[in-house]
């Protein structure tokens, strides 16, 4: 499985890499306002910390001016993933972009049907957002046990399930379990994802042993 992180902090980036876990990053409108920094430059930045996937998002509604878009972010470096959200325009920019071999991530994925749609589009991930399906009381994992069903029944479906909307490491775990692809992360359940009381207790324990013990491995 595949770990993104789901940010457009590059503070944040930076800080996770050196873990060597982490494969690429995806941002949104949303996450690159909240950084309040310019968004050409963010995902230039990040594409130059990463060599794996940066999904960087259109913003326009009309199809054609998405794939004007798509294009211009797709010359920012080889490693940009071009996000279009799941609206009958998007799905045919994201045909028209695929067709151009600029990988596409469709976003805001709500539904089996829907995502059905982004494979036969041709995108590269689909991003199902569990934690906002969770949010009114729907089954956002049950979504993702779906999708996966799906796609495994069909050999053409090169689309991978890229789970977003994370909100748990549970969710990460659970979404392993049915075999996703990837899941991008807030780079705070990554750092809940190492932690466990048992670990820290064991830890102290072992280690008021071994000084006891007055040995030193390096010396
Ligand atoms: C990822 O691509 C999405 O933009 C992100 O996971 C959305 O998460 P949120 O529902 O916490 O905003």
């Amino acid at each position: 499985m595949k770990f993104f992180l789901d940010t457009a902090e590059v503070e944040e980036i930076k800080a996770l890499i050196p873990t060597g876990l982490i494969d690429g990053v995806t941002t949104n409108p949303s996450l690159i306002a909240k950084s309040g920094r310019n968004f050409l430059k963010v995902v230039e930045e990040i594409c130059k910390l990463i060599k794996g996937p940066v999904s960087a998002e259109v913003t326009s509604t009309d199809s054609e001016t998405m794939v004007a878009e798509g294009m211009k972010l797709s010359k920012i470096s080889e490693n940009v993933v071009v996000k279009v959200p799941l609206t009958e325009n998007g799905l045919r920019a994201c045909k028209k972009l695929s067709l151009e071999q600029v990988k596409v991530n469709v976003t805001l994925c709500f539904s089996a049907g829907q995502a059905i749609l982004a494979a036969k589009a041709g995108a590269a991930y689909i991003s199902p957002f569990i934690g906002r399906l969770d949010d009114i009381s729907r089954n956002g994992m049950g979504l993702i046990q779906d999708i996966c069903a799906i796609y495994s029944h069909y050999e053409n479906f090169k689309t991978e399930v890229l789970v977003a909307s994370i909100r748990s490491p549970n969710q990460v775990v659970e979404s392993a379990k049915l075999g996703a692809d990837v899941c991008t992360i807030p780079p705070s359940v990554v750092k809940q994802l190492f932690k466990h009381p048992l670990t820290n207790s064991g830890l102290t324990a072992f280690l008021a042993d071994w000084d006891k013990s007055g040995q030193s491995i390096l010396e």
